[in-house]
C-alpha cells in the first residue's frame, strides 16, 4: 500500500484488534495485519459494494481468518470485545463525530481513535474538545493534489489543556516541523483568508471575517518561521 493517508493511519495505531469504519477497498485493514501493525481487524462498510471489494482483497491477501467483514452503520453492528483501535478515515467530520457519539463503549474502553476528515474538520475538532476528547496528536500528509492531517484522539473526560480557538479548529495540533505539517498550515491559512475576505462585507460577519483573516497571518507566520529556522541551520 502507498496511500500516505491511509500509511499515517497505520502510524497511529498501537493496539491489537483494529475496527476499519469505511474500508470500501480494505487496503488498510489488510495493511493492519500483513505489517504486524494489529493481530486481527474488523472492517466494516455501511454498503455492500465496498464490503464485497474488501472481501476480494481479504481473500487476495489469504487473511480470511484475520479480517472480520460487517455490514454496519458506523459502529452500530461491532462488538466491542478486545478493540483497541478504530479508524475513521476519508469521511467528512460531521458523519465521523457522529459515528463516535453514537458508540458509548468508545468512553469506557479508553478506544485509540485515529480520524481523518476530508472535510468540516473544525467541527471534528470542535465536537472532540466539548465531548472530553483529546486530540494527542496529528499527521500531517501529502497524497496526490491534497494535505490531508490524521488524528490521534482518547477520551479522558476532561477539557484538553490547549485551547479551542479559530487556530486550533483549523490547524489542529499540526505542528510546522515537516514539509507536510508546512503544507498543511498553509492551505488552512489560505482556506481562513478566502473565508474571512468573503465575512468582512457583512455588517454581522465582519468582525468573525477579521479574525479569520488575522488568524491566517499567524498561521503563515508559524509555517514560515519554520522555514527561516532550517534554512538557518544550513548556513
Ligand atoms: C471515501 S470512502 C473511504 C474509504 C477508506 N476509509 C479510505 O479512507 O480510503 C468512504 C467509505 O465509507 C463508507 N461509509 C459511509 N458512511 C458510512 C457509515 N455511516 N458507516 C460505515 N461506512 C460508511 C462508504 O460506503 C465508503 O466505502
Amino acid at each position: 500500500m502507498n496511500d500516505q493517508r491511509l500509511l499515517a493511519c497505520a502510524r497511529l495505531c498501537k493496539g491489537k484488534k483494529a475496527v476499519d469504519v469505511g474500508t470500501d477497498h480494505g487496503h488498510l485493514a489488510a495493511y493492519l495485519i500483513t505489517s504486524g501493525i494489529c493481530d486481527s481487524c474488523i472492517a466494516c462498510d455501511i454498503n455492500e459494494k465496498p464490503l464485497k471489494a474488501a472481501e476480494d482483497t481479504v481473500k487476495r491477501f489469504g487473511l480470511d481468518d484475520k479480517i472480520q467483514l460487517v455490514l454496519s452503520d458506523g459502529l452500530d453492528k461491532i462488538c466491542p470485545d478486545g478493540v483497541t483501535d478504530i479508524v475513521i478515515a476519508g469521511m467528512g467530520g460531521e458523519l465521523i463525530a457522529d459515528i463516535i457519539d453514537r458508540a458509548e463503549w468508545i468512553k469506557a474502553d479508553r478506544v485509540n481513535l485515529v480520524l481523518q476528515p476530508m472535510t468540516k474538520w473544525d467541527h471534528l475538532r470542535k465536537w472532540l474538545y466539548d465531548n472530553g476528547f483529546e486530540v494527542v496528536s496529528e499527521i500531517p500528509c501529502e497524497e496526490g493534489r491534497f494535505v490531508y492531517s490524521v488524528m490521534q484522539a482518547v477520551y479522558t473526560g476532561v477539557k484538553p489543556d490547549y485551547k479551542c480557538d479559530t487556530e486550533y479548529l483549523y490547524a489542529g495540533r499540526v505542528a510546522a516541523d515537516t514539509e507536510d505539517g508546512r503544507k498543511y498550515l498553509l492551505r488552512q491559512a489560505e482556506r481562513l483568508e478566502t473565508a474571512g475576505r468573503g465575512m468582512i462585507n457583512s455588517r454581522e460577519k465582519r468582525s468573525a471575517g477579521e479574525e479569520y483573516i488575522w488568524t491566517a497571518k499567524m498561521l503563515k507566520k508559524i509555517a514560515s518561521a519554520n522555514d527561516r529556522n532550517e534554512n538557518d541551520d544550513y548556513n
